[in-house]
């Protein structure tokens, strides 16, 4: 855990950094974070991390109750490789968007109609979508996943295309692609980041490979959340365009501090590059959540072993390449 940056003084009339650290000791819970977060919520967290890092760390975990500051894939994801711990979210209708545009009957229909096909799933996918997968990956191992397997295997890759489509062209395979996508890496400007990019010539412009190919081709840097992370400490620029969801920039500031980072504009004047589901979650819905021990997930335990294959093996080749 980081000093946190504010005293989270609230309707409580209490800290609330100091509450939500007491029951986290009393109840013996750790706080998952994902860097979509809001600032709070990241600077309370136990560990904060792209998707991977959260897998890995809800899976070796000691922790009886795991409060995942997150969205519900997720959280479900730590449930399904944590059967006997407790797994919380704080605002159970924090969604997906990505997740949302592969309900599971169109998918089968979709994955009936290529039998010969292996199926990668990202893991912004539900359980029923992990199911129905043979691998699952993420923005941080998706390349290494897809390259486990023998050139001559078809794939289809889902749900987000713009992904699927990234690591196509990296492999030169043709992985059959899911027609999803992700709300907020969506919206970027290919105009407004050309003019940003005029004005700020030395500034790096690095984007997460959810964006759109048009985004990715401007981009000096593609990487997950982790890997953009690391980049803007390695890299010697001062200056960064940054194109994925606006809580990263906290953790930027913090881990490459003095450095200049600019949220990429988004094609209108809303603040869309916020996710609204990552921060539907709150410190005090999570003080909530850790106190009153709800919203809970809960699964079909059927559908939890279904779903946890595809996991187990991403979690097995992810460990033996190191990553
Ligand atoms: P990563 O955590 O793999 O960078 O993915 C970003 C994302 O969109 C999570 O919802
Ligand atoms: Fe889903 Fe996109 Fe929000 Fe990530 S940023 S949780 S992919 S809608």
């Amino acid at each position: 855990m980081v000093t946190p940056h504010f005293s989270g003084s609230t309707r409580y009339g209490t800290d609330l950094f100091e509450a939500i650290d007491q029951l986290k000791k009393q109840k013996n819970a750790v706080i998952l974070a994902h860097y979509y977060q809001e600032p709070d919520i990241q600077d309370i967290a136990d560990y904060i991390g792209d998707s991977l890092g959260l897998a890995q760390n809800a899976l070796k975990t000691t922790a009886d109750i795991i409060v995942f500051a997150g969205v519900h894939f997720m959280a479900e994801t730590a449930k399904i490789i944590n059967p006997t711990k407790k797994v919380l979210l704080p605002d159970v209708n924090a969604g997906c968007s990505l997740s949302d545009s592969c309900p599971p009957p169109l998918f089968k229909a979709f994955k009936d109609k290529h039998p010969d096909h292996l199926v990668i799933s990202y893991i912004n996918c539900s359980a029923g979508i992990k199911a129905l997968s043979d691998i699952i990956c993420t923005s941080s191992n998706a390349r290494q996943i897809v390259d486990s397997l023998p050139t001559e295997q078809k794939i289809i890759f889902a749900p987000d295309k713009n992904l699927g489509a990234y690591i196509n062209k990296q492999t030169g395979r043709q992985m059959v692609l899911w027609n999803g996508s992700c709300m907020v890496h969506e919206i970027f400007s290919l105009e407004k980041i050309t003019k940003l990019k005029n004005r700020h010539p030395n500034a790096m412009f690095i984007a997460h490979p959810e964006c759109e190919e048009a985004v990715l081709q401007l981009a000096d840097y593609i990487g997950s959340t982790t890997a953009l992370l690391k980049y803007t400490q390695q890299s010697p620029a001062q200056t960064f365009i940054v194109a994925t969801e606006a809580g990263i920039l906290h953790r930027m500031q913090i881990e490459a501090p003095g450095k200049t980072f600019i949220p990429a504009p988004p094609n209108n004047s809303c603040a869309c590059n916020d996710c609204p589901h990552m921060k539907l979650n709150t410190l005090e819905k999570l003080y909530d959540c850790l106190k009153n021990e709800t919203p809970e997930i809960l699964m079909n335990e059927q559908l939890r072993l279904a779903a946890k294959k595809p996991i187990d093996r991403m979690l097995e080749i992810s460990a033996r390449l190191g990553l």
